[in-house]
């Protein structure tokens, strides 16, 4: 990324950090409040919601009503972690370079945490887009949300993950599982950006495209880096995948195909923003980013 997309990806990322700690109040009972807090405003590349926010802005022009759903995402995405970091589900100690949430709140109220952001985050949407937003866009925008993170998506995925431990599954399984623990989310992100940008259906279509090349690529290296990473570079414990016996992009197709495989994702998500016009300096930097990311 040059200085000068990072300066926007940095303007971003500080509206959505901002914003997270303006929609996520501590009031009683705190613990419950404080464990959310902990967890979604602890760090974070925030990908998510700049997408979704650069998204809506190349396609027409201006991302404020889209900073509520923004948040969102990224508060659907900070509940999949605590949870995907419980004893029973990866067991992991760390995240974001800090303890993780059951570590410090104990397990019920992270169980709870994760919970509550779940509902809280479509509250936000529906409490804070501007009502300038068309209804039957914030509609659209909300059903697109909880599909996301329900049993059709999001956990659909984390379900084959858990249930893949130690198992010899297919490429199809793997496929399921990537597309759905991660990439769902990365298509929301898009998706929301534009469906609030009132965009037509040739770059809806062409934004869920690229996301699915994105989001696959995302977890393919998230599956490397668990293999060539440190705790202190990547903020949570490396080697974990081989610990749990998950089935990775990595053990089932080697680290030298799963880094081709990376670089010709993003190859063709970029060629995507340019066959369709979308001229977005950020939309391209993040697809050719993904292979160079440390954390
Ligand atoms: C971690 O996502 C979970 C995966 C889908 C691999 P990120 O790597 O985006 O995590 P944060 O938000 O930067 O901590
Ligand atoms: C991420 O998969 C999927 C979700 C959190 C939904 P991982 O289990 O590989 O993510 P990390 O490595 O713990 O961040
Ligand atoms: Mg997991
Ligand atoms: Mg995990
Ligand atoms: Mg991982």
């Amino acid at each position: 990324m040059n200085q000068e997309t990072k300066k926007i990806f940095e303007k971003y990322k500080n509206l959505v950090e901002q914003k997270l700690d303006e929609y996520i109040p501590v009031k009683y009972p705190e613990k419950i409040w404080e464990s959310m807090r902990y967890s979604v405003l602890a760090g974070g590349k925030r990908l998510r919601p700049v997408m979704t926010l650069e998204t809506c802005r190349v396609l027409c022009g201006s991302y404020e009503q889209a900073v509520p759903a923004a948040c969102a995402i990224e508060m659907l995405h900070s509940q999949s972690l605590i949870h995907d970091d419980l004893p029973c589900m990866d067991n992991d100690d760390y995240r974001r370079g800090k303890l993780t949430n059951h570590k410090v709140f104990g397990e019920s109220t992270a169980v709870l945490a994760g919970d509550a952001l779940l509902s809280f985050a479509p509250q936000v949407i529906l409490q804070q887009t501007p009502s300038t937003v068309p209804s039957e866009v914030l509609l659209k925008v909300l059903e697109e949300f909880v599909v996301a993170a329900g049993a059709e998506k999001l956990i659909s995925g984390q379900v084959v993950d858990i249930d893949s431990e130690g198992k010899q599954i297919s490429e199809d399984t793997l496929n399921f599982i990537h597309e759905n623990k991660t990439g769902a989310l990365f298509k929301l992100s898009m998706r929301t950006g534009a469906l609030l940008a009132g965009a037509e259906n040739e770059k809806l279509q062409a934004v869920t495209d690229y996301a699915q090349k994105i989001g696959l690529a995302f977890q393919i290296m998230d599956d490397i880096l668990d293999v060539t990473s440190t705790l202190e570079e990547l903020g949570k414990t490396p080697g974990k995948d081989a610990q749990e016996n998950k089935v990775t992009y990595v053990s089932f197709y080697g680290m030298e195909a799963s880094k081709k495989r990376v670089s010709s994702l993003c190859q063709e998500a970029c060629d995507i923003l340019e066959k369709h016009g979308i001229k977005s300096d950020i939309l391209k930097a993040i697809a050719q980013s993904i292979n160079e990311r440390v954390n």
